[in-house]
């Protein structure tokens, strides 16, 4: 099930203010997230979704590869601009999160959760991430960047244990242009509620949606490793772990895995 993206049956009734306001669409592009930039720093206005058939050069966090094959995921970066101070903005990840987890879960045989900062999961497998990055300058702005595996049928053996898509998960393909627009009004929703001053609920809802706390994890900082048992987020979205010495431990980023999991 591979209907063709086009601006227009994406923006097909549509029920968003302000995401998706401009909509395009590439066959291949190297990452989406680049494609916006440079619609930015050609003046375009907030708002804007590029979406790509694929990536050549799609990439997550740590300039990790994110595998984009044609007519067989989504990858969409969308342009904001949001009127709020720079330490507001790791809570966009978390509302990008909570967004692609809603809208995903409507077409989900299996229950979805999140991991912090940017993952979304099947079980201990990544479904979608996350990847939002700062464009500084005259024309400054932040491009919010997702990716989520939706027919893949399969993937490359150095990710094959890790990574997993909807129709795997399923046993059967899911409509890629439904999720998408689900997921373009799921964003609307969500980004409304993070500009009406809701950072708490946005940690709430993301909270609710992550099997974390609780649970024993590392989290690898740079050349750090601690381990500890997950708490919670703090109201900036930074994740609190309690440490084997009893103390907390507030993380602002890092790569967390779940022990148990890994066992
Ligand atoms: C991660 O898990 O580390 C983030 C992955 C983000 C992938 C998406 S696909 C669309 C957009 N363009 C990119 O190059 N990356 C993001």
């Amino acid at each position: 099930m591979s209907a063709e993206l086009t601006p227009e049956k994406i923006k097909d009734n549509l029920s968003t203010l302000l995401i998706g306001s401009e909509v395009r669409v590439a066959g291949e592009v190297g990452s989406t997230n680049d494609w916006a930039k440079q619609e930015l720093a050609r003046g375009a206005a907030p708002g804007l979704a590029v979406v790509a058939d694929s990536q050549t050069e799609g990439r997550g966090r740590y300039g990790r590869t994110w595998v984009s094959p044609p007519g067989l995921g989504l990858y969409l970066s969308v342009l904001l601009a949001p009127p709020v101070e720079k330490n507001h903005y790791p809570l966009l990840t978390l509302m990008a999160g909570v967004a692609a987890a809603r809208a995903a879960a409507a077409f989900s045989r299996t229950v979805l959760g999140l991991k912090w900062p940017n993952d979304l999961l099947v079980g201990t497998r990544k479904l979608g991430g996350i990847l939002l990055e700062y464009c500084p300058g005259e024309r400054s702005g932040v491009v919010l960047g997702i990716g989520i595996n939706v027919n893949n049928p399969s993937f490359p053996d150095d990710i094959e244990n890790l990574a997993t898509s909807l129709r795997l998960a399923n046993g059967a393909p899911v409509d890629r242009l439904a999720l998408l627009r689900s997921l373009l009004n799921c964003l609307d929703e969500e980004y409304e509620g993070f500009l009406l001053g809701g950072d708490r609920e946005i940690v709430r809802k993301w909270s609710e949606r992550s099997p974390m706390f609780g649970e024993p994890v590392s989290v690898v900082q740079g050349p750090h490793l601690w381990e500890g048992t997950a708490l919670r987020l703090d109201d900036w979205g930074r994740l609190v772990i309690r440490t084997g010495d009893g103390r907390e431990q507030v993380f602002d980023a890092g790569e967390v895995t779940l022990r148990r999991a890994a066992e």
